[in-house]
């Protein structure tokens, strides 16, 4: 496995690849939820490329870009040990040579940022698309991999995948949970005991509504008192219902409802977010 931090190194390899290559792009501090995507990579593929970049610009001035846990050592071993061909992890001054602000930048439409995440994440996803469209440029990769955790980044990225035509197919992994029940995530390690346990309710909630529905429950307001009622010990950001292939937010209790909550944890404030479809 190759180990690259610099875009001459990477792009002198990229040239010497044969056959389809798959890119995992991450932030680093792997869990079983990347590692889900580099397997589904490796089996799709006869490369796969790995990059581990905190990438400041999708960020926000109050968010959690110091403390973001950085463990390139270990993520390299895990990579090595799946079958990764190649680390991408290069230093910040090596993808941006200005600030924001001075870059040229991948915005998407007002129509998807209006809602969930983008609406109290400022420029989080212009910084996402971004370097993911950067990734894409450098790595020439046929396939790329994401996890249906992040459902509104996996939206944007197929739809800036569309409209930009890019040369790529976006693969979405499913959601990756501990045993009981809590999505992984890297932001878990700052959970507090008390903490991890009332992030629990979110998969929770997301279970009670998806058997409302199941039972034959289709009034959004219903549903959605019985979420915020397990999420009360949350600091809750939304529970909000789209529809899976368009993103609009729905009235509609049916097959393609997608329920997504965002909530922070009392003593941390971790951000969380999770989702299921509802009659999944
Ligand atoms: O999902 C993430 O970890 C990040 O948003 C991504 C896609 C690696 C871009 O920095």
């Amino acid at each position: 496995m190759k180990i690259i931090d610099n875009i001459a190194c990477l792009k002198e390899e990229i040239k010497k690849l044969q056959g389809s290559t798959g890119l995992i792009p991450t932030m680093g501090a792997l869990h079983k939820g990347h590692l889900s995507l580099i397997k589904q990579s490796i089996k799709d593929n006869d490369n796969s490329i790995v990059s581990i970049f905190v990438n400041p610009i999708q960020f926000g001035i109050n968010e959690d870009l110091d403390k973001y846990p950085r463990q390139l050592k270990k993520d390299c071993e895990l990579c090595e040990k799946a079958g990764v061909s190649i680390v991408f992890a290069p230093k910040v001054q090596e993808i941006y040579k200005s600030d924001k602000n001075d870059l040229t930048l991948i915005c998407p439409p007002i129509t998807v940022l209006d809602k969930l995440c983008a609406k109290t994440r400022i420029g989080h996803f212009d910084g996402v698309c971004s370097i993911v469209a950067k990734l894409f440029n450098l790595t020439k990769a046929n396939r790329a991999y994401f996890g249906q955790k992040d459902a509104q980044q996996l939206f944007i990225i197929k739809k800036m995948v569309e409209d930009l035509n890019f040369d790529i197919e976006i693969i979405p992994c499913p959601i990756v949970r501990e045993e009981d029940g809590l999505a992984l995530s890297s932001r878990n390690q700052y959970l507090s005991k008390d903490d991890r346990t009332l992030a629990l309710n979110i998969q929770k909630a997301l279970k009670t509504a998806s058997g409302l529905a199941k039972q034959g429950i289709n009034d959004k307001k219903t549903i959605l008192d019985a979420c915020l009622i397990i999420l009360k010990d949350l600091e809750v950001d939304y529970v909000e219902f789209v529809d899976k292939n368009t993103f609009d937010i729905t009235e509609d209790i049916n097959k393609n409802t997608l329920l997504l909550i965002a909530a922070k944890t009392p003593q941390s404030k971790t951000r969380l977010i999770d989702n299921c479809l509802l009659y999944q």
